[in-house]
């Protein structure tokens, strides 16, 4: 499932980023890939143990872990913590699947990548291309939000950025290692969970309801690994 999840952060913080960003030092994005990454993948990122991309990323997950959709929709159990990259004058990365396993730096613990989650921190119309093109079996989808807003798709999905040819992106990505491994079980429990709420907005919290409630939570607890 792709989700686009809107208003991570407000202007504001986008701003706030904005502005801890202009000091920091950029280094190529290919520190950070595998052989066959490297050779399609042009871009600038923070280096994964900088200490502004670190305070930053700590920043970001501060939001997202109490944040109802993304929780709902990623039922994460770890994360690798957001970095961040900037694409201009042309810089692009080609088709690729982002790698199945991370460590999280500086520590030596590992994760496996189920969702890939890109938060745009540019606008728009700040820059010409650029467009995060995600490819599963229903086509090519072509992703470009509003500064602050998240797309979250499987780390198994095929995907790649536009070249940018006027302006910059500058967006901060990171991985969920979810405690629901298949994606298709994710979509269920997401779609559930979604109707669940709606429901309990509109007629409260019925037997019924309580009843779907518990069915949630027991498939929750047969796919559950943690
Ligand atoms: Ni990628």
């Amino acid at each position: 499932m792709m989700l686009h999840i809107p208003e991570i952060l407000t202007k504001d913080e986008v701003a706030d980023i904005r502005q801890q960003l202009q000091s920091a030092e950029w280094a190529d994005g290919r520190e950070t890939v595998g052989e066959q990454g490297a050779k399609v993948k042009r871009n600038q990122q923070l280096p994964e143990l900088s200490s502004a991309g670190r305070i930053m990323g700590n920043r970001i997950l501060r939001l997202l872990v109490k944040h109802p959709l993304f929780l709902s929709a990623a039922i994460p159990y770890r994360y690798v913590p957001p970095l961040f990259n900037r694409y201009e004058g042309g810089e692009h990365y080609g088709f690729h699947v982002d790698g199945s396993i991370r460590t999280i730096p500086g520590t030596s613990l590992s994760l496996r990548t189920d969702l890939s989650c890109t938060l745009f921190l540019t606008e728009p119309d700040e820059y010409d291309g650029g467009e995060l093109i995600v490819s599963d079996t229903y086509g090519e989808h072509e992703v470009k939000l509003p500064a602050g807003d998240l797309i979250l798709y499987p780390s198994s999905s095929l995907h790649k950025v536009e070249p940018v040819t006027r302006g910059a992106r500058i967006c901060s990505f990171f991985w969920v290692q979810s405690m629901v491994a298949d994606d298709s079980k994710r979509t269920m429990l997401y779609e559930l969970d979604q109707n669940i709420q709606t429901l309990r907005l509109q007629i409260g919290d019925t037997p019924e309801l309580v009843g779907l409630t518990g069915h949630y939570h027991n498939l929750l607890r047969q796919w559950a690994q943690l």
